[in-house]
């Protein structure tokens, strides 16, 4: 296994280009499924996740190239079966349930399983799929499911559910009559998402909004289609920025899906300067402790919590984070507390106390987030930290090694 060694203390200057979104890709290459004809895409991550949904693919019977951020997708032979030694290495496959219930009126997708940050069940998207008239029976780790035809339904989520609003808008955009979701997820992927099936002929609106409706239409056609830039990724690399006390620009930052992120930062005495499709990160003064609570879109984003937690052990006065999107992603706590940060954890609460330094030493990734914290912390601290079992990283930070090398880091890859 390969690890990411950190040589700290070095204010990042310089300019990092965001990434076109994960977390907006992989719903996007799912709906792929769903066109007559060829779909291209372009702004694609290269990350292991993509890699492993262009599998998905291929084994859904589905012609695909990727070439450079461009990929191209066109439906072959469709099959209903995702396997479990894919699935288990990614839960953004249970998207496939959705569009292969839509077009086939059957489907076999393993359980995807938990994970290092909690159950991550998936009822709610049973539930409101059930509601459509599909029927689901779970045996021996998969999920069967099957249907004569998806008819439209009125459906509210008991939680604004990011998957199971994605596999509804797939399901609902070719099902017979009218949709609508109440309590939708709002996140922005969630929109580039719908934006991506209208532009393949869906008729879909109020996304982005906690009401959705979505008239199903017979049939979707291919389609070209850019995928939007990836808010987390560019969050992280501010909180880069911020933590080393640099100055960095971000290119094709998606500053407008990120107001709760830049509102945080700004509390913290760093200077963010919206300019044409960028934004410039600087912080000279010194850190200031804040309180984060982790709330669905548009509040401040789970996905960046570990992040902003590495920010705060530097920060004068500190902070309490309330993480209540997930019941266990303070994974990444101990491993900061090695490199001599002083949090303290009460259930789904960390209580972080600023400390003056940092001091670098071996850490271990556990989950993606949780190891993109320890490379924001390791910029920071004094002298070398190691980020073992990288692989996680490799899942969502596309090139992380040559961008922030780009703003000069000192950070390299090595042998476990
Ligand atoms: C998406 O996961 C993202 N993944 C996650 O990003 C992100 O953290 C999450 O949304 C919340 O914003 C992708 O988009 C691929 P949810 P998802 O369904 O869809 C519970 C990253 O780091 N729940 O909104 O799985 C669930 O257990 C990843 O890029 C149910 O109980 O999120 C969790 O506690 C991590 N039953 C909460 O809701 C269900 O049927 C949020 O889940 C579905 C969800």
């Amino acid at each position: 296994m390969e690890k990411l060694v950190i040589e700290g203390g070095l204010p990042l200057q310089g300019t990092i280009r965001v990434s076109g979104s994960k977390n907006a890709a992989l719903p996007i290459l799912m709906a792929c499924l769903l066109p007559e004809g060829e779909v291209r895409l372009g702004n694609v991550p290269r990350l292991r996740d993509i890699h492993t949904s262009l599998r998905l693919l291929n084994i859904l019977g589905c012609e695909t190239t990727f070439d450079g951020n461009d990929v191209t997708v066109n439906v072959r032979d469709l099959k209903t079966e995702a396997p479990y030694d894919l699935v288990k290495t990614m839960r953004a496959s249970v998207l496939c349930l959705g569009p292969l219930l839509a077009l086939k009126g059957e489907a076999k997708v393993s359980l995807p399983g938990g994970c290092a940050i909690g159950a991550r069940p998936v009822d709610l998207h049973l539930k409101a799929l059930e509601q459509m008239g599909a029927v689901f029976e779970l045996t021996s780790g998969y999920i069967f499911g099957r249907c004569d035809k998806l008819r439209g339904a009125h459906i509210t989520f008991d939680f604004p559910t990011v998957g199971g609003t994605e596999n509804l808008l797939m399901a609902a955009s070719i099902a017979e009559g009218e949709t609508i979701l109440e309590n939708a997820a709002r996140e922005p992927e969630v929109q580039d998402l719908a934006n991506f099936l209208n532009a393949m002929g869906a008729k879909i609106s109020g996304q982005g909004t906690s009401v959705i409706r979505v008239q199903g239409v017979p049939a979707l056609r291919g389609a070209d289609y850019r995928v939007m830039p990836d808010r987390i990724e560019a969050g992280t690399y501010l909180a880069a920025a911020a933590i080393t006390g640099g100055e960095v620009l971000l290119e094709d930052c998606p500053c407008t899906e990120l107001d709760a992120v830049l509102a945080k930062f700004r509390n913290m005495g760093v200077e963010l300067e919206e300019q044409k499709g960028g934004l410039l990160v600087r912080r000279h003064g010194p850190l200031k402790g804040v309180d984060v609570t982790t709330q669905p879109f548009p509040g401040f984003p789970t996905d960046m919590q570990a992040q902003i937690m590495a920010c705060l052990c530097l920060a004068e006065g500190g902070g309490v984070i309330e993480e209540k999107i997930f019941e266990n992603r303070f994974m990444h706590v101990l491993e900061l507390v090695r490199l001599g940060a002083d949090i303290r954890l009460k259930g789904r609460s960390a209580m972080i106390r600023g400390v003056k330094s940092l001091v670098g030493a071996p850490v271990m990734a556990s989950d993606l987030r949780a190891s993109a914290s320890l490379v924001v912390a390791g910029l920071a601290a004094e002298g070398r930290t190691d980020v073992l079992r990288i692989y996680h990283l490799d899942r969502g930070y596309e090139d992380i090694e040559a961008k922030l090398g780009g703003v000069g880091a000192r950070v390299w890859r090595e042998e476990e």
